[in-house]
Formats: C-alpha cells, sequence, structure tokens
C-alpha cells in the first residue's frame, strides 16, 4: 500500500519526506494557500510553491488544478506537469468537465487523479475517462451521515470486477482509527496528514519499553 503525506507545508514535507513508508505528497489549492499563510494565491506563487515541492519529493506529487471548464483544467495540468515533470500526478475534481480534461491529459500521457470522489460510480466513470487514481474522501463521506469504508469497499469492488487499472487512493483522513480500517480493507494507497502520521507512530509503551530498555546500557557511544 502506498502512504501519501497530505500537506503542503515545507517544513512538514522535508520532515516526513524521509520516513522510509512516506512514498509522496499530495496537496490541494486550500492547502498550498494555507501553507503560505493566506486565503487566496495567485498563480505564480502556486507554482512556486510546487517547485519548491517539488526539489524535496522523488516521488509522486498530487497537484490539484484550478479551473472549472475543462480547456482550463487541461491548460492548469500542463503547466503543472511542465514544473513537476513524471512527480506530477493532476488532481481533477470528478466532474463532467473534470472527466473531459482527465480523458485529454490521458492522451497527452500525463497522469491523473479524479479527486473529490463521493461515490462508486463516479469513481468508475472517472476511471472509465482514464484516471490514473480515484480518491475518495473519506470523513467527509462519513460526515454527511454515509459509510466512508462502504464507498472504499464499492471502489474496491468495482476495480476488481471490471478489471480497471486505476488506484484507489483514500484521502480527507481525520483520525487514526480510519487508517487501520482503511488498511484492512485493501485501499492501494491512502494519504494522511502529518498529525495522524506522528498520532500513528507513538505509542508509549513503545517509547517506555525503548527507556526500559537503554537504562540496561551501561556503556554509551
Ligand atoms: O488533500 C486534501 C484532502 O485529503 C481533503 O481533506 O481534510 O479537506 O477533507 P479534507
Amino acid at each position: 500500500m502506498g502512504i501519501y503525506l497530505d500537506s503542503a507545508v515545507i517544513s512538514e514535507i522535508k520532515e516526513f519526506i524521509e520516513l522510509p513508508f512516506v512514498e509522496g505528497v499530495t496537496t490541494n489549492p486550500t492547502l498550498i494557500a494555507k501553507a503560505l499563510g493566506r486565503d487566496t494565491i495567485t498563480w505564480a506563487e502556486f507554482e512556486a510553491h510546487i517547485k519548491q515541492i517539488g526539489e524535496l519529493v522523488d516521488g509522486d506529487i498530487f497537484v490539484q488544478t484550478n479551473h472549472k471548464d475543462a480547456k482550463g483544467m487541461v491548460e492548469d495540468g500542463k503547466k503543472i506537469h511542465a514544473v513537476l515533470g513524471t512527480k506530477a500526478v493532476i488532481k481533477i475534481p470528478a466532474t463532467s468537465e473534470g472527466l473531459k480534461a482527465i480523458s485529454e491529459l490521458a492522451d497527452n500521457d500525463i497522469r491523473t487523479a479524479a479527486t473529490a470522489v463521493f461515490t462508486g460510480v463516479q469513481a468508475y466513470l472517472a476511471m472509465l475517462s482514464g484516471a490514473d487514481f480515484v480518491i475518495p474522501y473519506y470523513s467527509r463521506v462519513q460526515k454527511a451521515a454515509n459509510d466512508g469504508l462502504d464507498l472504499v469497499e464499492d471502489i474496491l469492488d468495482i476495480i476488481e470486477s471490471q478489471e480497471m487499472e486505476s488506484q484507489l487512493l483514500v484521502a480527507s483522513i481525520k483520525n487514526n482509527f480510519d487508517v487501520l480500517e482503511i488498511i484492512r480493507a485493501g485501499a492501494h494507497a491512502i494519504t494522511i496528514p502529518a498529525d495522524i502520521i506522528k498520532e500513528l507512530l507513538a505509542h508509549h509503551q513503545t517509547e517506555d519499553a525503548q527507556a526500559a530498555f537503554n537504562k540496561s546500557l551501561t556503556v554509551k557511544g
């Protein structure tokens, strides 16, 4: 399973990309604006920021388009690809215009991810349109009183039964219990915010055990 860091904060990316299991980074325009301490940013600032991420990350970098129409999304996607090269995966909301853009970028050999997916059929249509990844928003589904895990399982069933090659990447993770469920369900990938990765790695019993073992070592260095 691929594990990604869901962040656009440069200091977090520097820290967490060092972890051997973190394969890359996922961002969205809101995360990038927030990382810059702003509500809105210009395209030049956006581009400069993703360039900086590209200097830190060797793996996949998911970056979202900013237009609502297919033509604009394709242009955004090509510009992002020009900055990040083959590391770029262009995130495009799974709207009807988004699916047209996904198809055109796929024809240009640019990888895409259909994002903000809320139903299994939406995911399937995005896969048929050529999306390399489909990204359901787990916690937002839960918030809408639906079951995020059911959605993950539906999408996995569709990938298998329809023999699709797209990967399921689960996003919008708000607590560490969801991570276990998503791993057990067999999702191909998950993107996790830095604070949740920290929680997943922290266990006081592990720390206590290490402290006790270290006490037994009389010769240091
Ligand atoms: O990339 C952000 C995506 O994971 C959505 O997360 O927290 O805005 O629901 P959130």
